[in-house]
């Protein structure tokens, strides 16, 4: 045998190459066979593939579901798409009361209570996981002072920074208590590390600027601590900002912002810590949008044209949220409280999903979030009882069409989008130089005033 050369085959020789000196015709005859039968066999094959075709394309929603799953659909049952969903982009809650329940039902003892058993009310971890929650906001909240302990300037001195100091303690030592489940959070890489990791994003946000004592030197300080959120008012006026109050309302003080007010949200976008306008006025939360530089939250309200209440967000205030001239983005995570839902006896499910819809086709599918409120209402909606039943909620709204994004956004994912738009901000200004601000309340005679 000759050593192989460039023009060597590089497979050996057909065991069926007809030796030489067969006859002609019988190898003519083989070809013609051998070809009517792969004629045959191709036709088959592409006969069966171009029916296969057809019936995917065109009968998709006949096949099975884990077939359909194979093209990026979801399940046709809504309950699992929406495991689907949020196995992907799990519940990002603007606002659970748990630290207040833990004052309120086991005075602040952290060692009391045990969230991997069965616990009052709305909150615990096992409920927690059937969720699928991936990050909440635990609200660090103490009510407003009474109206008759209040004079006009806010001057009456009061606890309100002890309290909410109790309440970070409360919300960072439960959060130590369960490291396996949660992970303090301060910020958007934070809470995707926290959700690769299978935990839960722990945040903090202060609710009512009667919190702060007047003070932006409290703000940071909360800041420091890992606050993220302010809501610039609970249900009384401030030195900052107007209320909108409860039911049925109240009168307005400064007519929205005063200019201490401005000067907080200058300090919260410098920070990085989100404005969050829930309990606002509208002229608060309509001059809050156009003061802050970065986007801003409603970490738990509903919409006013599908329950005119006070804490829920007017159409007018909704249209300026958006990318456009003079909009600013925002979320606006909806509020579950029956009372903001829905008239006395009228709250289910089907409401809050109406609240979500209306948000959506007011200001756009991607301003608006979940900020649930559970531990902090006494009554629940027919359907949402508790922290396990987000998946539901999220099945309600694919039974309305929203698709896999969209849902996925409603869960989380514009909170996380608005949230680090805020960080941006707040690094911008930072590397512009913009200075801490140092402005005292007007009213305070506490520190005398230097000229310099
Ligand atoms: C806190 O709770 C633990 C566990 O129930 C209990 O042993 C402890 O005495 C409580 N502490 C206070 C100060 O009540
Ligand atoms: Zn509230």
């Amino acid at each position: 045998m000759s050593a192989p050369t460039e023009h060597s085959t590089l497979l050996p020789p057909s065991q069926h190459t007809p030796r030489d000196g067969q006859n002609g015709a019988g190898r003519h005859k083989e070809s013609r066979l051998s070809l009517i039968t792969r004629i045959i066999i191709w036709g088959t094959l592409t006969l069966v593939f171009a029916v296969g075709l057809i019936l995917l394309l065109g009968f998709k929603h006949v096949l099975s579901d884990k077939f359909h799953s194979l093209f990026g659909g979801l399940s046709k049952d809504p309950m699992t798409a929406a495991l689907t969903v949020l196995d992907k982009a799990p519940i990002i809650d603007g606002h659970i009361d748990l630290p207040v329940l833990t004052r309120a039902l086991y005075a602040n003892n952290v060692t009391a209570i045990d969230l991997e058993s069965p616990m009052p009310q709305h909150v615990d971890i096992p409920r927690l996981r059937k969720g699928k929650v991936g990050a909440f906001f635990w609200s660090v909240y103490m009510e407003c002072p009474l109206p008759e302990d209040e004079d006009n300037d806010f001057l009456t001195p009061t606890w309100s920074v002890r309290d909410t100091l109790e309440q970070i303690d409360v919300a960072r030592g439960l959060i130590d208590k369960y490291p396996d489940t949660f992970q303090l959070a301060t910020g958007t890489e934070d809470i995707r590390a926290a959700i690769h990791d299978g935990k839960i994003a722990s945040l903090l946000g202060v609710e009512g600027g009667h919190q702060l004592g007047n003070s932006l030197a409290v703000l940071r300080q909360y800041y420091a601590l890992g606050v993220r959120y302010v809501t610039l008012t609970h249900t009384c006026h401030n030195a900052f900002a107007d209320s909108c109050g409860f039911l049925p309302g109240i009168i307005p003080f400064h007519g929205g912002l005063s200019a201490l007010g401005q000067t907080l949200i200058d300090e919260m976008n410098r920070l990085g810590v989100l404005v969050d306008l829930s309990h606002t006025s509208d002229a608060t939360a309509a001059q809050a949008l156009a003061h802050s530089k970065a986007p801003v939250i409603w970490s738990h309200s509903s919409a006013r044209a599908i329950h005119d209440v006070p804490r829920n967000v007017p159409d007018y205030i909704l249209r300026m949220i958006g990318t456009g001239e003079d909009q600013k983005d925002a979320v606006v995570m909806v509020n579950f409280a029956p009372f903001f839902i829905a008239p006395p006896g009228k709250a289910n499910i089907e409401a809050v999903a109406d609240h979500i819809v209306h948000i959506a086709l007011i200001a756009g599918k991607e301003h608006v979030g979940l900020g649930s409120d559970y531990d902090g209402i006494g009554t629940v909606p027919e359907g949402l009882e508790d922290v396990s039943k987000y998946p539901a909620l999220i099945a309600e709204l694919y039974k309305r069409g929203w698709n896999k994004y969209e849902l996925a956004g409603l869960a989380g994912g514009n909170l996380l989008r608005v949230f680090k738009g805020a960080e941006k901000v707040s690094r911008e200004l930072q590397a512009a130089g913009q200075q801490p601000a140092y402005d005292l309340y007007s009213k305070r005679k506490d520190i005398p005033r230097v000229e310099f």
